[in-house]
């Protein structure tokens, strides 16, 4: 078996905004999604990829309060969260296929259980032997066992986090629908500014300014920096790039940012 060198290895996370149209309840980009399979698939990188819920997984799990596990949700509001994001899996895994990647789905559910949204055991033995024989993991946010609560929901950013500390790629991507992190929101705030190079510190404070999502169930920017910070404090080096953008997620995937933000890992 060809052993994956981890120096090589890239994770990249699908963010719900870029794949669905969050406006709509369960609907797929088709067209974003299937450009950027085919980003991946000409970058010829070895990833792991990571998908959000969107507007398949937030609605269902915000409706039945999923989040607040068997106390104030229920199992069937959980089941349907579960099926909603195995809908969206296939599509993506249906794109990747299509495109020449040989995608194989590891849901979330299966393999991890958490303790009150820290993740409390995982098995990855699973994406260690995919990885090892050339197939493509495809992971994506969705409703676990929780020790405490019965289940839960852990994002896509939040599973990132324990890849990262398994398996030491040599970055993380997040594809967003904006161009990288700003100094503030620049949906609401027209003067917000890209970072080019973001500090942890900077990552620590703007997501301290920042507020939980309402539409979101898994924190939004605020969750998603509180991850990046914990993926840059093992040393691994996180971008975030617009998804929309063309050709730039093959760009970065092959070692130039050319419109995005950089946070670096730190190196011991
Ligand atoms: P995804 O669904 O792609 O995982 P989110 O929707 O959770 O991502 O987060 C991306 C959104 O966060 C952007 O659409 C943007 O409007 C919002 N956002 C809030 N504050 C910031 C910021 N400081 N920099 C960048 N985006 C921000
Ligand atoms: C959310 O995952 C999963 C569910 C709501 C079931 P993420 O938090 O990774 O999703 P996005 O990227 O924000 O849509």
């Amino acid at each position: 078996m060809n052993e994956i060198n981890a120096s090589n290895l890239v994770i990249i996370k699908l963010g719900g905004s870029v794949i669905t149209d969050k406006s709509k309840e369960r609907s797929v980009k088709k067209d974003t999604l299937n450009r950027l399979s085919r980003e991946i698939a000409e970058s010829h990188v070895s990833t792991i990829i990571v998908h959000g819920g969107g507007s398949f997984g937030h609605p269902l799990a915000k409706k039945h309060k999923v989040n607040s596990g068997l106390k104030g949700s229920t199992l069937i509001g959980a089941s349907l969260t579960e099926s909603a994001m195995k809908e969206l899996n296939l599509y993506v895994i249906n794109s990747l296929i299509n495109h020449g990647i040989p995608a194989v789905s590891i849901s979330p559910f299966s393999i991890i259980i958490t303790d009150i949204e820290k993740v409390w055991s995982y098995f990855f033995e699973t994406i260690n032997f995919s990885l090892n024989i050339g197939f493509t993991p495809v992971l994506y946010g969705d409703v676990v066992l929780d020790k405490s609560n019965g289940f839960s929901i852990l994002s896509g950013d939040k599973i990132i986090v324990e890849l990262v500390k398994y398996f030491r790629p040599k970055s993380v991507i997040f594809c967003l629908d904006v161009d990288g992190i700003y100094t503030s929101d620049p949906k609401i705030n027209k003067n917000a500014k890209l970072i080019r190079e973001l500090s942890i510190n900077d990552a620590i404070e703007i997501a301290k300014s920042s507020n939980n999502s309402k539409k979101d169930v898994t924190g939004g920017i605020k969750g998603k920096l509180e991850s990046a910070v914990e993926i840059a404090r093992i040393g691994t080096d996180v971008i975030f790039i617009n998804g929309n953008r063309h050709n730039l997620l093959q760009k970065t995937l092959k070692g130039t940012i050319e419109i995005g933000t950089l946070l670096r890992g730190l190196k011991s």
